[in-house]
């Protein structure tokens, strides 16, 4: 898409959206295309205003990290039986809703497929999306150890490897669930809810999104005791990785050198949303210049750890 027929078709949606911004927003995530959390997302970004698209496994491949290899054509039913057995093809569309896609291969394949085909048949030839999530992940994706093996990670990177700017969204709170449960927990509409917020901040920021390699690491505390509402979340600049010798310091915030670690602030057992800044390069932190302009961007959604 040209610039000024992407500023023709962003203006027309803002009109529909007021005052967030309306964008082209590609879905994927590790959990499989009919996991509930990625669907209570998905609607509350078409809820919004975005255009938001999913592409993403068929099945539950959560663990496989940046595995990408060409899909197959499927024999088996979908998970959940959310598509027949033997289709015999590698992808799938919802024939009623052309938002939903599957892909017969990993979460990062599933990415390439969005970027490639799903996304650019719902927005027109050659549309590239505006940003990229993935999840919310069912489960916590924290530390070095989880974030390597993510799958939700793998398919934000490979998002970010085409110049794309990505979030990795997970919810500590586990139980996986079909799309069609009914009715749907508390804690799959307050993931995607907490997840649209932290995507209309970084959108509300202005272009570049966020720096080259650079993605969001995002984790949202369990659903539970005081945290069953949006109003008592609060979002926290983390870093990934607790430091080693090597480390040079982070960007200073909060009166400290040193950001919080994700992990940290999830075992903390306050309501919080661990915002960390990662190179899709190592999937390690990013530079304290590249934490600085995330958070000079999010600074109005951010806040510091009580004292
Ligand atoms: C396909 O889309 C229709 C219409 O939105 C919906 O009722 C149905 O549950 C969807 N099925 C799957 C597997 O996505
Ligand atoms: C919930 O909030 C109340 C009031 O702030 C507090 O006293 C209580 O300890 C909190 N409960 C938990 C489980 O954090």
């Amino acid at each position: 898409m040209g610039v000024p027929s992407l500023l023709k078709s962003a203006s027309v949606a803002a009109l529909l959206v007021g005052a967030s911004e309306a964008a082209n927003i590609i879905q994927a995530n590790d959990d499989g295309w009919a996991e509930l959390y990625l669907r209570s997302f998905h609607n509350a970004m078409i809820a919004d205003g975005h255009d938001a698209v999913v592409s993403a496994p068929g099945s539950d491949l959560s663990g496989s990290g940046s595995l990408n290899t060409t899909p197959t054509d499927r024999i088996l039913a979908c998970e959940y039986d959310s598509c027949p057995a033997d289709t015999l093809t590698p992808t799938g569309t919802n024939a009623s809703d052309t938002r939903l896609n599957w892909v017969n291969s990993f979460p990062a394949t599933s990415m390439e497929y969005g970027i490639n085909e799903f996304g650019p048949g719902i927005w027109g030839a050659g549309t590239v999306p505006d940003l990229a999530v993935a999840g919310p992940n069912v489960g916590s994706n924290i530390g070095f150890i989880q974030v390597e093996g993510s799958g939700t990670v793998g398919a934000t990177c490979y998002a970010v490897d085409q110049g794309i700017p990505a979030i990795a969204f997970s919810g500590i709170t586990t139980g996986n669930l079909a799309w069609d449960t009914e009715p749907v927990p508390l804690r799959s509409t307050l993931y995607a809810e907490l997840a649209l917020e932290v995507t209309n901040a970084v959108l509300a920021a202005g272009t570049p999104y966020l720096p080259d390699d650079v993605f969001l690491n995002v984790n949202m505390a369990a659903v539970e005791g005081n945290c069953t509402d949006t109003s008592a979340f609060s979002y926290i600049l983390t870093r990934i990785n607790t430091p080693s010798i090597l480390s040079t310091s982070d960007t200073p915030t909060c009166g400290d050198t040193w950001l919080p670690t994700e992990t940290s602030v999830m075992d903390d057992g306050g309501c919080y949303v661990s915002i960390s800044v990662g190179t899709c390069s190592d999937k390690t932190d990013a530079s304290a210049a590249d934490q600085l302009t995330v958070l000079n961007k999010l600074s109005g959604l951010l806040s510091c750890l009580p004292a």
